[in-house]
């Protein structure tokens, strides 16, 4: 005998008693992403390896280690997408979307990176996107963490997520702060781990954000990147914090929130939960403004976030009440060869009278008995049963299998309206 197959490690499928709640989720983003007035876009899951490097950088974690990158047969670079903004910006580039003075759009789909997989960090994963271009103020910045506020609320998950935020300034000012910053952990280059060392040469903004705790006392002393924010920066900061104060959206200033992409500027922020122990990122974006210039369109102003649905759906306070939503109504019970055949009838006839009715019918045969037990299971509330007799008398026995009660007899002609007023 062969061995199974089984699935890659850190990819995971998705089996029908979850989807329900994946599609509870998804419908709720969809509605609070239309009240904002953002359209869905749809984007490749594979794109030339050198979108990903110019844009999320070249000495990131994501792309110096975790990419899934292969030659196709014609001998190009593709990459499985690590994440979704590079792409959408390339589409929006291509097809002249940018041309507008504003923009909105969100996408959902499978990302893929080589990390190593434990709960809540797989190596496809889905995320939900949104990308807001063309606006410069820091309105259309709050407009976003509202929208991921409204998300919670509508999921009700809004108490276990703490909003953090910080400013990274401009890309200038982050060169100037870049220089200060390697100054200063030269001179403590003793105190720093491996990792941080390595990174002192290549990323060195990424060693603030270090889980190690031993570096806790050299980064006490670290300049701090707020000093080094021009008065534009600030300002904007400012009123963005100002903005969310208004609204009552509580967050906590991080000035370690630095973020492992590097086209972020000005605002970054994260929503971060102490639920999912090592996970607890579970929605992260900012401003990336340079961006748009550095993929070969006109300097614009784009500003987005991502949420990761897995940790999203762990985090949900009642998920079963996403579930019952997809439950069969009914289960249509034949035994005998005529009752096969005219139940199969009849259930297209209700089909096309009632499009919103979810009914099962029995296929294969098997015992009124062994018919009930497959009813019971399949969740529907209903069974209609149809045996010789009420197939000859064009009746139709139905029995609620949610509660005790007898079985009752209709006309069949009678069924639809019946059907009708229960769905
Ligand atoms: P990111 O921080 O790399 O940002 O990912 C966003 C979210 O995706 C994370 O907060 C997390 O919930 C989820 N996520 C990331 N990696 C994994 C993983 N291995 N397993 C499970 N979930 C994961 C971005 O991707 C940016 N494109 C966000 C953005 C959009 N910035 C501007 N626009």
């Amino acid at each position: 005998m062969s061995d199974k197959i089984q699935a890659i490690r850190g990819m995971h499928d998705i089996l029908p008693d979850q989807t329900p709640r994946w599609q509870g989720v998804e419908r709720a983003f969809r509605q609070v992403l239309a009240a904002y007035g953002y359209q869905e876009i749809r984007l490749p899951i594979v794109e030339k390896t050198e979108l990903f490097k110019r844009s999320i950088g070249e000495v990131t974690d994501i792309v110096e280690k975790e990419m899934y990158t292969f030659d196709d047969r014609n001998g190009d670079s593709l990459t499985l997408r690590p994440e979704g903004t590079a792409g959408c910006l390339r589409a929006c580039l291509e097809h002249g979307l940018l041309h507008q003075p504003s923009q909105r759009l969100w996408y959902m789909g499978p990302m893929f990176r080589h990390e190593r997989p434990q709960k809540g960090r797989y190596r496809q994963f889905q995320q939900v996107g949104v990308e807001a271009y063309g606006m410069a103020g820091p309105d259309i910045d709050a407009e976003l963490i509202l929208l991921g506020r409204r998300l919670w609320k509508t999921l009700g998950i809004e108490h276990k997520l703490e909003l953090q935020l910080n400013s990274l300034g401009t890309l200038e000012e982050r060169l100037v702060y870049r220089e200060k910053l390697v100054g200063y952990f030269r001179a403590h280059v003793d105190e720093l781990d491996d990792d941080s060392r390595r990174r002192l040469e290549t990323n060195p903004l990424r060693i603030l954000d270090s889980k190690n705790p031993n570096l806790a006392g050299v980064m006490q002393g670290a300049p701090a990147l707020d000093e080094y924010l021009g008065e534009e920066s600030l300002t904007h900061f400012q009123e963005l914090t100002r903005t969310l104060d208004d609204a009552g959206v509580a967050y906590t200033l991080n000035p370690r929130l630095v973020r492992g992409l590097d086209y972020y500027s000005r605002t970054v922020f994260e929503w971060v939960t102490t639920e999912l122990g090592a996970q607890g990122t579970v929605c992260a974006g900012g401003r990336y403004d340079g961006l748009i210039a550095q993929l070969g369109g006109k300097a614009s102003h784009a500003i987005g976030f991502a949420l990761g649905v897995e940790r999203l759906i762990d985090l949900l306070a009642d998920p079963e009440s996403f579930d019952g939503a997809v439950c069969p109504h009914a289960y249509f019970i034949r035994v005998g060869s005529l009752a096969e055949r005219s139940g199969g009838l009849l259930a297209e006839q209700l089909r096309d009278a009632l499009p919103e009715l979810r009914l099962i019918v029995h296929c294969d045969g098997g015992s009124f008995k062994n018919q009930f037990k497959r009813a019971d299971k399949s969740g529907a509330g209903l069974a209609l049963i149809l045996g010789e007799d009420e197939a000859r008398e064009l009746t139709v026995g139905v029995k609620n299998l949610r509660k005790a009660g007898e079985q009752a007899t209709l006309k069949q002609s009678e069924l639809i309206p019946y059907l009708q007023s229960l769905i």
